[in-house]
């Protein structure tokens, strides 16, 4: 190829700052010191601690190397789940719960927006026992109940495997995000005794010839606890940055989990971490996978901030509200338009 025709070429300050950007990306921890050592090295761990203290408070995402999931596994669910899509609509829909949770679904809305995408979500705790409905006064009840999908082979035993492994590395970030905030390393895991409404989803975006005008998912924050993502090489994450609110592209890694806190942590920890924004783009020639874990504590569980930091100076910002009625709401507006907006935190903060 010759040089590029002078004509093209923007004054400095007009250029994208693409490149920039994704060199400047989230940060990237290096989970080694908890993973890899029998007798922890307690500096080691220190500055792990620092690092994720500062990765949430700037940026409220890293990518995790070293984290000890066995990337045969990733990679035996990242085939099968492209054998599954790769099925025709009717047969997927065969797996589809009566409520489209979980199981297969393509017409999620984000914000009301329908996303470009199709996805298949199966939570770690089956069955899980939820109200018919999000109305307060209906006492029924109902149970999310996962599918068993025949093909590919192997799905739903890969699937299983996958999950056990999501939530000892959630479990191990949760302690890790404990003591960067200053309390017990143990504190978060009375939230997941009972009823735990974790789910994996898997996400299949096909190729879109308007990649300028839909996209995959919406801008949206995660409502849940902590995401566990796994993206794969063709790329379209994308996270708000709090210091210019720009869109920041993430930046494929082989074999790195993309790690957010979700609103709860936001709530737990009383805003020190917050929830940040993101959204996943389109292309037009790629069809592109990722694999979301939703880290969420048990379905009765009271949200609200820690006792431990808050005090005369530092006063809770939230009234406590209940995370299962606030997932099934969730789940009830996704699947349809509405006129209202859906329920987020900040319907709880106090003024
Ligand atoms: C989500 C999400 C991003 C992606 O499913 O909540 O943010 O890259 N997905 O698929
Ligand atoms: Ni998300």
């Amino acid at each position: 190829m010759g040089e590029v025709d002078s004509a093209f070429i923007q004054n400095p300050e007009n250029r994208p700052k693409l490149s920039i950007i994704q060199a400047k990306g989230i940060p990237v921890i290096n989970l080694s010191p908890i993973i890899h050592h029998t007798a922890q090295d307690s500096s080691a761990i220190e500055s792990l601690v620092k690092e994720i203290a500062s990765a949430c408070k700037e940026w409220g995402f890293f990518q995790v190397t070293n984290h000890g999931v066995p990337l045969n596994l990733r990679l035996r669910l990242e085939e099968a789940t492209k054998v599954f899509f790769a099925q025709s609509l009717e047969e997927k829909k065969l797996i589809i719960d009566d409520n489209g949770f979980p199981g297969y679904h393509d017409t999620e809305h984000t914000k009301n927006v329908r996303d470009w995408k199709e996805v298949f979500d199966f939570l770690s705790k089956d069955p899980t026992l939820v109200p018919l409905n999000s109305d307060e006064n209906d006492d029924g009840v109902t149970q999310w109940t996962n599918p068993s999908p025949q093909y590919p082979p192997h799905f739903k035993v890969i699937i299983e495997e996958y999950i056990e492994e999501m939530e000892n590395l959630g479990f191990k970030l949760l302690e890790l995000i404990a003591l960067s905030l200053g309390v017990e390393a143990k504190r978060f895991e009375e939230f997941y005794i009972k009823n735990q409404t974790s789910f994996l989803r898997l996400n299949h975006y096909p190729p879109c010839p308007y990649p300028h005008l839909a996209l995959g998912v919406g801008p949206h924050k995660d409502s849940g606890v902590l995401t566990i993502l796994a993206q794969d090489e063709v790329g379209g994450l994308e996270v708000k940055r709090k210091t210019d609110q720009q869109w920041i592209l993430v930046k494929p890694t082989p074999d790195a989990y993309i790690i957010n806190v979700g609103d709860i942590i936001q709530i737990w920890s009383n805003d020190a971490y917050e929830s940040v924004e993101h959204r996943a783009k389109v292309n037009t020639e790629k069809e592109r996978f990722s694999i979301p874990f939703f880290f969420n504590p048990g379905y009765d569980t009271e949200v609200k901030p820690l006792e431990e930091l808050i005090n005369e100076q530092n006063p809770s910002k939230y009234r406590p509200y209940k995370w299962g009625k606030f997932l099934v709401h969730r789940k009830d507006s996704n699947f349809k338009k509405q006129d209202v907006e859906n329920l987020q935190i900040y319907h709880f903060k106090l003024p």
